[in-house]
């Protein structure tokens, strides 16, 4: 596999806020929940969430799966501590946390669910990444990803847009390493998916959702944006570009995204799923 560059992980796999990121879960667990739902195997005895985050789907997986190890496994240290301290309060004896890095990280008991909800879009070349997992999985086991196909959303074109012309006068902003980051599409269509997995699957669900989230308060979309998508320009920019970035992006995002009549904003939010059982 391609190692991420040093600026890669910069801009994606470190200094995640689990507190902006946690704005927004009840919107985001409802993706988590809809993959967990198309899981075929009823007694899995070892099931990774890979890139577990703060932990909440992670006791999810535990609650569906009483009988089964569950183990968080992420690469952001604040994120585990999150989630071992909201364990604290609510002790599963089956959950536990390790960390690791998807690039290269390895097993450590043999898997029976590979378990990745809003993960794989912050690590890059996928045409490695889900063969590697994939291969991990002794016969019978599972892979169960959902990742966001936000590359076409308004929200995500605006966000590269503004670095390009978003400046003073249209000019760009930020370096040409960022603008080439960010300019990276991590995520592939579906039929990508379907033809790395379909030759040694027993059973495979590959679908998308179209999500109509209903945000509230002031500059919505800016503030989900804020807890993913947005992080690597927010990591890359200088605080000077940041500002002037930042209000211009807010800007052109309120004029895509209105408010309604009631106030709200409406999000639409496009995701690909897939459930892969091993031959
Ligand atoms: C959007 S959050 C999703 C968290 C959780 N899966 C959920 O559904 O709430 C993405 C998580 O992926 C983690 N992550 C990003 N890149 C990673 C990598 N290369 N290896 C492991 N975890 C990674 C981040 O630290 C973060 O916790």
């Amino acid at each position: 596999m391609t190692q991420a560059t040093p600026h890669q992980r910069d801009l994606a796999g470190e200094s995640w806020d689990p507190d902006q990121y946690l704005k927004f879960a009840d919107h985001r667990l409802r993706p988590a929940l809809d993959l967990m739902g198309r899981i075929p195997l009823e007694r899995p005895q070892v099931i990774y969430d890979l890139g577990c985050g703060s932990g909440n789907v992670t006791r999810l997986l535990a609650d569906r799966w009483p009988d089964a190890s569950v183990i968080g496994m992420d690469n952001s240290p604040d994120m585990l501590q999150q989630a071992a301290s909201m364990e604290a309060g609510d002790l599963s004896g089956n959950v536990s946390w390790e960390p690791g890095d998807l690039a290269d990280w390895l097993p450590a008991q043999t898997p029976s669910i590979f378990f990745s909800n809003a993960v794989i879009q912050w690590v890059p070349d996928h045409h490695e990444l889900v063969p590697r997992l994939w291969d991990m999985l002794p016969s019978g086991s599972c892979l169960a990803i959902q990742a966001p196909l936000s590359w076409d959303m308004r929200s995500h074109q605006i966000m590269r847009e503004t670095l390009e012309n978003g400046g003073y006068g249209g000019q760009p902003v930020g370096s040409t390493e960022l603008r080439s980051a960010v300019g990276n599409r991590w995520v592939q269509d579906p039929d990508f998916y379907y033809d790395l997995l379909a030759p040694e699957s027993d059973h495979l669900d590959v679908w998308t959702t179209e999500y109509q989230h209903v945000l509230t308060g002031d500059d919505a979309v800016l503030e989900w944006v804020t807890g993913t998508g947005l992080r690597p320009i927010l990591n890359g920019l200088e605080d000077g570009d940041r500002e002037s970035y930042l209000e211009e992006y807010r800007r052109r995002l309120n004029v895509e995204y209105p408010k309604r009549a009631d106030g709200f904003t409406l999000y639409p939010f496009r995701r690909l799923f897939f459930v892969a059982v091993r031959r």
